[in-house]
This record gives C-alpha cells, sequence and structure tokens, in this order.
C-alpha cells in the first residue's frame, strides 16, 4: 500500500509561528514558537511586530520541524498553510513562504482556513466520524459548529462579543491575577464559593446557540469595586469567590447553550453523536465536567484533543490541508490571504467577536 502523502503545514495567522509534519494521522514534528514575551508590554497582540516575528522565524520553524522528524525538504509532498482568518500580515507572512517553497520544490500547495483546522482536528486525534457537534472554546473563537467534511461546516451560535478565554483573562487582570488568566481564575476558583456572588448568566434568556461573556467581567469589575469602597480591599477569599462565581457562570451559560446545540445537531440523527471541544478554555476541569455532564444527559460521547494541538499549532492545518489534499483540492500561485473567513458562508455574522484580530 501507498504511504500516504507527507504534508508540512505552516501556521503564523495570530502570535504563534508554527511548523509541523504530518503523515497521514501520525504527527512526525509540530514546532510552536510562541510571541507572549514580544508583546507583553502592550497589553495584546501588535500586529505588526507579530507579522514581522513570522516572517522572520518560520524559515526557522520549518528546519527545526524537517530535523525532528528526519525528514528531507524534497520528501515534502504537499504544502498546506493557514491562508485566513487572522491578522494579514501574519497570514501573509505564511502564504508567501508556502507559494515560494511550493514553486521552488514544484509540489501542491494547499490553502488552509485556520478555524477548520481547529475544527478537524478531532478527526486527526481521535478519527471521528462526520457529522461531529464542535464547540470552539479559546481566547479568540467561541462557536458551536456541526463538522459534515473539510470545508462543510454549519455555525450554530458563537459570541457576540469576547470569546471566553479571553473574558477569563481580564477577570484575571481585574482581580490581580497573573495571565493567562484561566489557569490563574480556575485554581482561584477550588477554594471559592460559586454561590456568594450573584452574577448574571448573559444571553439564557434569548433563544439560540449565541453567547456573550463581556458582560460578566464587567461585573466581577463592580464586585470588586464595591468591596473596595465597603471593606478597603479585597481578601483572599474574596478573590476565590468571585474566580467561583465567575467560572460557575461560564460554565452555565455554556452548559445551557451545548444543550441547544446538542438539540439541533441530533435532528440530523447522526449514527455515532459525538461532541469535541477544543481551544485553551477547553484545558479547564470545571468547564469540561460541566459538558460531559450534558453529553452523558443526551447520549452523545464527549472528546476533547490533547492541549497541544487545541492550541495553535501547525499539525491541525497539515491534517486539515490533507483532507482537502486527498479530494483533489490544491491552490496555484493567486492563493491570497483572507483577514476574515467565516467557516459557514451562510451564517450572518457575529457582530463584534474576535477581539484579538478578525476571527469568523
Ligand atoms: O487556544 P488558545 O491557546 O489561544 C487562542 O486564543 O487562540 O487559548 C488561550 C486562552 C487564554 O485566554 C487562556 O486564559 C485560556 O485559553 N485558558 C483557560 C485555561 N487555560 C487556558 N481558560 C480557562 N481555564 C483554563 N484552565
Ligand atoms: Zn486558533
Amino acid at each position: 500500500m501507498k504511504a500516504p502523502p507527507l504534508i508540512l503545514g505552516l501556521e503564523s495567522s495570530c502570535d504563534d509561528t508554527a511548523a509541523a509534519l504530518l503523515r497521514g494521522r501520525e504527527v512526525l514534528a509540530s514546532v510552536v514558537m510562541g510571541q507572549n514575551t514580544l508583546h507583553a508590554a502592550f497589553g495584546g497582540v501588535v500586529p505588526e511586530i507579530a507579522a514581522r516575528a513570522h516572517a522572520e522565524r518560520l524559515d526557522l520553524c520549518v528546519e527545526q520541524a524537517l530535523e525532528q522528524s528526519g525528514c528531507a525538504l524534497r520528501d515534502v509532498d504537499a504544502i498546506a498553510v493557514t491562508s485566513g482568518p487572522g491578522l494579514i500580515g501574519g497570514v501573509l507572512s505564511g502564504v508567501m513562504l508556502a507559494k515560494g517553497m511550493a514553486a521552488g520544490l514544484g509540489i501542491p500547495m494547499i490553502g488552509v482556513n485556520h478555524l477548520a483546522g481547529h475544527a478537524l482536528t478531532p478527526r486527526l486525534t481521535d478519527d471521528l466520524a462526520y457529522p461531529y457537534l464542535m464547540l470552539l472554546v479559546s481566547g479568540g473563537h467561541c462557536q458551536f459548529l456541526i463538522a459534515r467534511g473539510p470545508q462543510d461546516f454549519t455555525r450554530l451560535g458563537g459570541t457576540i462579543d469576547d470569546a471566553p478565554g479571553e473574558a477569563f483573562d481580564k477577570t484575571a487582570r481585574i482581580l490581580g491575577l497573573p495571565q493567562p488568566g484561566g489557569p490563574s481564575v480556575e485554581a482561584e476558583a477550588k477554594s471559592g464559593d460559586e454561590k456568594r456572588f450573584r452574577l448574571p448568566r448573559p444571553l439564557l434568556d434569548r433563544p439560540g446557540c449565541d453567547m456573550s461573556f463581556s458582560g460578566l467581567k464587567t461585573a466581577i469589575l463592580r464586585q470588586r469595586d464595591a468591596l473596595i469602597a465597603d471593606q478597603g480591599g479585597l481578601t483572599r477569599q474574596d478573590r476565590a469567590d468571585l474566580c467561583a462565581g465567575f467560572q460557575a457562570a461560564v460554565r452555565d451559560v455554556l452548559k445551557e447553550k451545548t444543550r441547544r446545540a446538542i438539540a439541533l445537531y441530533l435532528q440530523e440523527t447522526p449514527a455515532q453523536p459525538m461532541l469535541a471541544v477544543a481551544g485553551g478554555v477547553a484545558a479547564n476541569q470545571a468547564l469540561r465536567a460541566g459538558l460531559e455532564e450534558v453529553c452523558d444527559a443526551t447520549g452523545l460521547g464527549f472528546t476533547a484533543p490533547p492541549l497541544a494541538l487545541c492550541t495553535d499549532n501547525a499539525a491541525m492545518i497539515a491534517y486539515a490541508g490533507s483532507e482537502l489534499f486527498a479530494q483533489g483540492i490544491t491552490h496555484g500561485p493567486e492563493l491570497s490571504a483572507r483577514p476574515r473567513w467565516p467557516l459557514d458562508q451562510t451564517a450572518a455574522p457575529l457582530v463584534g467577536s474576535g477581539k484579538k484580530g478578525a476571527k469568523a
């Protein structure tokens, strides 16, 4: 039997520069260079700094990936590159490198949607069968999707403002906890009382699967200021209780919206109904437990890819590229970099989403 093609994946759409080598479902190498230190002083990702760093580091990532995998450049059968959505300078860096390499090596190139990379990861790790339900939940993304094929997604809903990871990060900042906020808020919440503060459950009163998280962090800010006005500062317990209350509110919103997304998904009577969750926030044990509970109650299987493949990486881009390649889809030198590229072209755009850069 012929070996599956060797695919080189490139990712540079936000603040991680990454290259990976993949054969079939085997990740031979996955190199990710983060840029946290470059942007730390600015309180967010600076697009120009990100683009310059990608341009400087992409070839280094490719060299490291080749070295780790033991493959030579001439062994590569095709190059898969993130061609959107994301910060345009970064996406361009990857696309230009891919074009140059594909032309130089005389091999095909495949433009990949970054969000499709995330959404197809459970097929790379768990060989999930289509159609499955996907919850993408990170610092930049939050949406429910039904995945039917590498280019066939239905978006059931998403956040209309902040992504949950962003809300965790802002909550940590408000409470003086270290970044990234997700792990620090989760750690504090363990010793907190989630019922002490009454926090909102945004958009639960409205039908559908859209979500909103920006009001929650404002509610935390108000509670913090009220405590400071009352008692001159926050005790360790106040902080823990606020974190527990915040996390419980996110959990309750995600659980209820997941229940609704599952009801819509089950109308398609999938043979093996599954919910997959991906993105940095999927690391949160309390949120995961909540989602697993909903799956148990509704007869769905639950899976979450390992964290290294949940957060931004190039193995997922190589994998998504391999599915397209298997369908005969490749792109020529006219491939363009797209700042916006919704997975579901028919869904109405979500107002105000994607503060880390236009996402979907
Ligand atoms: O997927 P990711 O690495 O990057 C993108 O946003 O694209 O996700 C990072 C986000 C951050 O906002 C971080 O605070 C959040 O995931 N996060 C968590 C946890 N670990 C990371 N949020 C909640 N609980 C966690 N344990
Ligand atoms: Zn991402």
